[in-house]
C-alpha cells in the first residue's frame, strides 16, 4: 500500500519588547506581551524568579506582586513567586523542574495560562522545559535578567536541562510566547556575568556581521564600562541578529548539521563541564571563540591579522582567555578534545564546526586536525598568560 504523505506548516511569532522597569505599576510592557486572551477573566500566571536575580533586587518581589494588584482585569499571579536556584544549579538538580510541574499542577494551570519566567539563561532554560513539557506547553514569558539571556538564550526557542552529566541532555525547541527585556534588571550583574554574555555579541558578530563587529571594537571601553546608551543598543542588535538567523536560516529547530550560533561552542560546553561550572557559559564561549580563530588561521582558513582582531576584541572586553579553572580542568588535551564527538552526538548528524574565514563570514568544515587544534590551544595558553598589562608584544 502507498504511504500516506502528511505535511503541515506551525508558523510562530512572537515579540521581543525592550523596556525599562518592567515591573513599575505605570509599565504595561508585560500587560501588552500577554496578547489576546481567549478565556475569559485575568490571565492566570505562575512567575518564577531566579534567587541570584531575586537577592540582587530586594524590592523585586514586592514590585511583583503589586504589579498584578494593578493590573488585577489583565493578570492574576496563581501563587507568590517561586524561587528557581541561580546558574547551572537550576539545570543540574532535577527537583527543580520537578518543583516547577508541581507548582504548575497544584494551581491547575491549562494550554492557555502562562508561566513567567525571570533569570539568568540557566533558570529561563530550567523554567521554560517545565512550561514546555506540562500539559505539552504552557504560554511562556521570559523576563531575561542577564545581558547573555538578554541578547541571546532568552530571545530564541530552545531550552533545556543537564541530565546524566551531559549538558543541555533533556529539552525541547519551543518558541516562547513573548519576551520582555528589561535593562534595569541588568543593573545590578555582577562584573563578571556583564561580561560574560558579550562573548555571545563577539560571537555572532563574527560569523554574521562584520559592522557589527567593528562597533563591538569601538565600543569594547563603552561596554566594559557599562555605558547604557551603548549597551542596550549592542544587546538589541544582539539579539536581533540571533533572531533573524532562527526565523530566516532556514532551520530553527535545528534539524540539520549546521550550527552558525554553535560556533566557539564545541569547546565551550566542555570547559564548562570540565572546569564543574566554575566558569560562566559566555566566560567558556569567548574561549571557545578564540580557539577556533586561533585553529582557524593554523589551518589557514582566515587570515593572521583578522584573527589577530578577534582575539584582541576579546582581550579588549576584558576576558581572560586561559583562566586557572581551565588550567587546571584540562589535565591533557585529549580531554578538551572528547567535547568535539560530544557535540556531534549532542546536534546529531555529521561533525560540522563552523571556523571564522573573516570577520563577519564563516566557513564549515567537517573535520578537525587533533595536532593543530592542541598546538592551538597551546598557543592560546601562551598568548593568555603573555597578554596583560605586565608584558605587551605578546599578542597574536
Ligand atoms: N537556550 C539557549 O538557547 C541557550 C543559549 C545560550 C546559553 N544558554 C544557557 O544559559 C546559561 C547561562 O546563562 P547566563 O549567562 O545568563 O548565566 P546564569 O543563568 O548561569 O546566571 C549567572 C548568575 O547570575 C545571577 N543573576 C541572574 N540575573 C541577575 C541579576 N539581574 N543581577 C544579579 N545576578 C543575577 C544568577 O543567579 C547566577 O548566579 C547556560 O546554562 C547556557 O547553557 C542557553
Ligand atoms: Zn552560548
Amino acid at each position: 500500500m502507498q504511504p500516506i504523505h502528511q505535511r503541515f506548516d506551525v508558523g510562530f511569532r512572537y515579540a521581543v519588547h525592550f523596556t525599562e522597569d518592567a515591573f513599575a505599576p505605570a509599565n504595561a510592557t508585560l500587560v501588552e506581551a500577554l496578547g489576546e486572551r481567549s478565556t475569559p477573566g485575568p490571565a492566570r500566571a505562575l512567575i518564577a524568579l531566579d534567587e541570584g536575580a531575586r537577592l540582587a533586587h530586594p524590592a523585586l518581589k514586592g514590585a511583583i506582586e503589586a504589579y498584578a494588584r494593578a493590573h488585577a482585569d489583565a493578570l492574576e499571579w496563581v501563587a507568590p513567586p517561586l524561587a528557581v536556584p541561580g546558574g547551572e544549579a537550576a539545570k543540574n538538580d532535577p527537583a527543580v523542574v520537578d518543583r516547577l510541574l508541581r507548582a504548575i499542577k497544584s494551581a491547575r494551570l491549562c494550554r492557555h495560562s502562562y508561566v513567567v519566567a525571570v533569570g539568568g539563561g540557566a533558570a529561563l532554560d530550567a523554567i521554560g522545559y517545565a512550561a514546555a513539557i506540562a500539559h505539552r506547553g504552557l504560554r511562556l514569558i521570559r523576563m531575561p535578567t542577564t545581558v547573555l539571556a538578554q541578547c541571546d538564550s532568552g530571545v530564541g526557542v530552545k531550552n533545556a536541562v543537564n541530565a546524566f552529566g551531559k549538558k543541555n541532555f533533556l529539552g525541547v525547541f519551543a518558541p516562547p510566547f513573548a519576551v520582555v527585556n528589561d535593562f534595569a534588571l541588568l543593573r545590578s550583574l555582577s562584573e563578571r556575568d556583564w561580561r560574560a554574555g558579550l562573548a555571545e555579541a563577539v560571537k555572532v558578530a563574527v560569523v554574521k556581521d562584520a559592522d557589527f563587529f567593528a562597533r563591538l571594537e569601538s565600543s569594547a571601553a563603552a561596554l566594559i564600562a557599562r555605558e547604557e546608551v551603548r549597551s542596550r543598543e549592542i544587546i538589541r542588535h544582539c539579539a536581533r541578529l540571533h533572531l533573524e538567523h532562527i526565523a530566516r536560516g532556514g532551520d530553527p529547530f535545528e534539524l540539520g548539521s549546521s550550527r552558525p550560533l554553535d560556533f566557539g561552542h564545541w569547546s565551550a560546553h566542555k570547559l564548562e563541564q570540565l572546569t564543574e561550572y566554575r566558569i560562566r557559559h559566555g566566560e567558556a564561549v569567548a574561549i571557545g571563540i578564540a580557539l577556533d580563530t586561533l585553529y582557524a588561521e593554523a589551518i589557514e582558513a582566515i587570515d593572521a591579522g583578522s584573527a589577530r582582531r578577534i582575539v584582541e576584541l576579546l582581550v579588549a572586553l576584558g576576558f581572560d582567555l586561559f583562566p586557572p579553572e581551565v588550567a587546571s580542568a584540562i589535565d591533557r588535551p585529549e580531554s578538551l578534545l572528547a567535547g568535539l564527538e560530544e557535540f556531534r552526538e549532542h546536534l546529531g548528524g555529521g561533525l560540522t564546526i563552523l571556523l571564522p574565514a573573516a570577520v563577519g563570514r564563516a566557513v564549515e568544515v567537517n573535520a578537525i586536525d587533533s595536532e593543530a587544534m592542541i598546538a592551538s590551544l597551546a598557543r592560546l595558553e601562551s598568548l593568555a598568560r603573555g597578554i596583560g598589562p605586565a608584558a605587551e608584544g605578546d599578542a597574536v
